[in-house]
């Protein structure tokens, strides 16, 4: 495969790999190494900005066959001149260097960074070098540097087997839009817990593969609570519908889906209240992305009857809602659903029993190349209740 693009994974790269599989198709993608993949598809062609699971976004350059340090940085600075040459003339420069997947220490890096620095000055310009105090640059660290605007450089270095890629930077995470449509929109609940939108995109992803984001394709979210996957859903162009069994899940929501579109065009969605257990969905849909139902919170590991209570209530909610959708959903729908997973101290985590018979239901669970189902439960560290991505098609 010729290398055209490359993306930097986020802290759980399975699932960013599961969700650039449901999008692209596996025969274009190479995973090269734990942190990042390859893909034939020039840059502009993929859509960064619904990618929840991925962080940068660069075009490759070359392919080093070494992944001595010494080599590494002599390449750079050979083509440095020539990546200058498509900057703007006028300006001061800012420059970072990144890499993954490898022990570089920092010292090493700023001195190839200064040796970088100075071939800029001898063309005359100003630079500003952003120091490493990790091997790869932050995201908040590229963004406000504007690493990836019209004066700016960030090299990527991934190391992968006996070579090492080295691309440059066009996008990278907007951590300040997430936060922004995470923080500011008027209605929050942390009871019904905090969906991050960049886990909603990849919900979404996963869900809707390939369909193209137009507003002839809705996305259902049968448990919408404050609406992130609704917001979400109509931000990357899909038309949305979302149902809950509280009334005021629904006024939530369509606050918040007033709030975005006063923002960004966004096309419109349709609200109803219902049981997702018994209800019946009049309006059409392409796809079901949604968190479902995940029990009552913990702080700490529950007794073995708490456990089993929670797991027990939230796997029979969940099984009468697969019914119920079963006989109202055309064969080959798809669903991608977070549905609660328990990490105990151990790290062993326990699943909800209706995923050993998914098929008896009437569904099958799709697999990926690259990534196991079993990589696909989202959590952080200190969480005890995690989301499983569970991504189904209606058989
Ligand atoms: C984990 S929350 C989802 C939060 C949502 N992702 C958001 O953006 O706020 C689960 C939601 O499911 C709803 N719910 C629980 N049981 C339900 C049922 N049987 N039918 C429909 N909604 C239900 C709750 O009211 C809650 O809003």
């Amino acid at each position: 495969m010729v290398y055209k693009s490359i993306l930097i994974l986020g802290r759980q790269p399975a699932i960013g790999r599961a969700e650039l599989e449901s999008l692209y198709g596996g025969r274009h993608l190479e995973p090269i190494s734990q942190q990042a993949i390859a893909l034939d598809i020039e840059p502009d062609t993929i859509a960064f900005g619904r990618l929840g699971g991925s962080i940068r976004l660069g075009v490759v350059l070359a392919e080093i066959p070494s992944k001595e340090w010494s080599v590494l940085a002599q390449y750079v600075a050979k083509i440095l001149p020539e990546r200058l040459r498509q900057l703007p003339q006028e300006g001061k420069l800012k420059l970072g260097l990144s890499v993954f997947d490898s022990t570089v220490d920092n010292r090493q890096l700023l001195r190839t960074g200064l040796e970088l620095k100075k071939i800029c000055k001898k063309t005359g310009r100003s630079v500003r070098l952003v120091p490493n105090t990790e091997p790869a640059l932050s995201s908040a660290q590229v963004l406000h540097n504007q690493l990836t605007g019209d004066l700016g450089i960030e090299f990527l270095l991934v190391h992968s087997g006996t070579k090492t890629i080295l691309a440059q930077t066009t996008a990278v995470q907007d951590i300040t839009a997430y936060a922004d449509r995470d923080q500011n929109r008027p209605k929050r609940d942390a009871r019904v817990g905090m969906l991050p939108p960049k886990l909603a995109q990849i919900i979404i992803n996963l869900a809707t593969g390939l369909l193209e984001p137009t507003n002839a394709h809705v996305v259902l979210d049968p448990f919408c609570g404050t609406g992130v996957i609704l917001q979400e859903a109509a931000l990357m162009g899909y038309g949305s519908y979302g149902t809950d069994l509280e009334p005021r899940m629904i006024d939530y929501s369509r606050a918040n889906l007033e709030w975005l579109a006063g923002r960004h065009h966004s096309p419109p969605s349709t609200l109803e209240i219902g049981d997702a257990t018994t209800f019946s969905w009049q309006h059409p849909f392409s796809a079901v992305a949604a968190e479902t139902y995940l029990g009552r919170p913990l702080s700490t590991w529950p007794n073995p009857e708490t456990l089993q209570e929670v797991r027990s209530t939230c796997n029979t909610i969940l099984e009468k809602y697969l019914q119920n959708i079963a006989s109202q959903i055309p064969s080959g729908l798809r669903l991608c659903l977070a549905i609660p997973a328990w990490k105990a101290p151990n790290g062993h985590i326990h699943h909800l029993p209706l995923l050993d018979h998914l098929e008896k239901m009437g569904y099958n669970r799709v697999s990926f190349e690259c990534a196991e189902a079993h990589d696909l439960v989202y959590y952080r560290p200190e969480q005890i209740v995690a989301r499983e991505l569970l991504v189904i098609t209606r058989k």
